[in-house]
C-alpha cells in the first residue's frame, strides 16, 4: 500500500460511510490525513469511523444530505473549525435512482438523483473551494463514472448528471488555478460496492464483469488509490481532467 504523504492535511469525504467513500478515506487517514466523512445517518457513519481507528489519526463525522446546499456550507464551515483547515474535498456521495427507460423516467426520480448526484456535487465543490483558498489551495476531486463518458441503459439521469459532473470540473480547474485549487474528476467502472450489490442480480454483475477488458468488477480500495495519488502533491501538474480507474471499460 501507498502512503500519500498527506501529514498535517485535512480531508473531507462525502459518502463516506459505503463503498468507494469509505475505501477513500482509508486511504487517506492510512497516508497520515485528518478525515472528516459525510453521509446521511448517523449509525452509518458510527460503524465507518470505527473502522478509521486503527490508523489513529483525527476523525469527524457529519449528517449531510449533500443535495441541501445550506447544510453542505454550514458542514464545510464545521470541519474547518474542528480540523483546523479542509485541503482535500472529494464529492462521493452518489445515488443509482430508478432503473427505467427514458420515456418512463419519472419527474422525482430525475430531480432526486440530479439533486445528490450533480447538484450535490456543485454544492460540495463550491463549499470546498472556498475553505481550500482560505490556506492557499487544495485538491477537489468529484466522483464521475464511465457514465460521464458514454451513454448506459435505463439510467439517463445518472448518465446526465456524471457527464455534467465532468462538466463542473473542468470549469472549476480553470476559474481556480490561480486560488492553488486543483479540481479533477474520477471515472470508476463497476465497483462491487453497496451500490450495485443492493441493485443488481448475479446475473447481472457477471454480465457487468465481461464489459471491462479485465473481465471482472473493481474494488473500492482500486479507486481509491487513484484518489490517495490525486489528493497528493505527487499530482501537483494535474488539473481539469478525467481519470478512468475503469478495467479498460472505455477502450472500445
Ligand atoms: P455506496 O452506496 O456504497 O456508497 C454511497 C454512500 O453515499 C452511501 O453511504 C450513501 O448513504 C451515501 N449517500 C447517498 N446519498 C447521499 C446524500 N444525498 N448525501 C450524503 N450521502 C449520501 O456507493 P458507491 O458505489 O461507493 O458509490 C460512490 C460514488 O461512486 C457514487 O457517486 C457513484 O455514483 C460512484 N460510482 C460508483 C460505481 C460503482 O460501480 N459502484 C461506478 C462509478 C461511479
Amino acid at each position: 500500500m501507498i502512503n500519500y504523504e498527506l501529514d498535517g492535511k485535512v480531508a473531507v469525504v462525502t459518502g463516506g460511510a459505503s463503498g468507494i467513500g469509505l475505501a477513500c478515506a482509508r486511504t487517506f487517514a492510512r497516508s497520515g490525513a485528518a478525515v472528516s466523512i459525510w453521509d446521511l445517518s448517523e449509525d452509518a457513519l458510527g460503524a465507518a469511523v470505527t473502522s478509521l481507528e486503527e490508523y489513529g489519526r483525527k476523525t469527524h463525522t457529519a449528517v449531510v444530505d449533500v443535495a441541501d446546499s445550506a447544510r453542505v456550507d454550514a458542514a464545510m464551515e464545521e470541519v474547518a473549525s474542528v480540523l483546523g483547515r479542509v485541503d482535500v474535498v472529494v464529492a462521493n456521495a452518489g445515488i443509482g435512482g430508478e432503473a427505467k427507460p427514458s420515456a418512463e423516467y419519472s419527474d422525482a426520480a430525475w430531480h432526486r438523483v440530479i439533486g445528490v448526484n450533480l447538484d450535490g456535487v456543485f454544492y460540495t465543490q463550491r463549499a470546498g473551494i472556498r475553505a481550500m483558498k482560505r490556506n492557499g489551495g487544495g485538491s477537489m476531486i468529484n466522483m464521475a463514472s464511465i457514465l460521464g463518458q458514454v451513454g448506459f441503459t435505463m439510467s439517463s439521469a445518472y448518465v446526465a448528471a456524471k457527464h455534467g459532473v465532468v462538466g463542473i470540473t473542468k470549469a472549476a480547474a480553470w476559474e481556480h488555478a490561480a486560488d492553488g485549487v486543483r479540481v479533477n474528476a474520477v471515472g470508476p467502472g463497476f465497483i462491487l460496492t453497496p451500490l450495485l450489490e443492493q441493485n443488481l442480480d448475479q446475473p447481472t454483475l457477471d454480465f457487468l464483469a465481461t464489459q471491462h477488458a479485465l473481465q471482472r468488477l473493481g474494488r473500492s480500495e482500486e479507486v481509491a488509490e487513484l484518489v490517495g495519488w490525486l489528493a497528493s502533491d505527487a499530482s501537483s501538474f494535474v488539473t481539469g481532467t478525467y481519470y478512468a480507474v475503469d478495467g479498460g471499460y472505455l477502450a472500445r
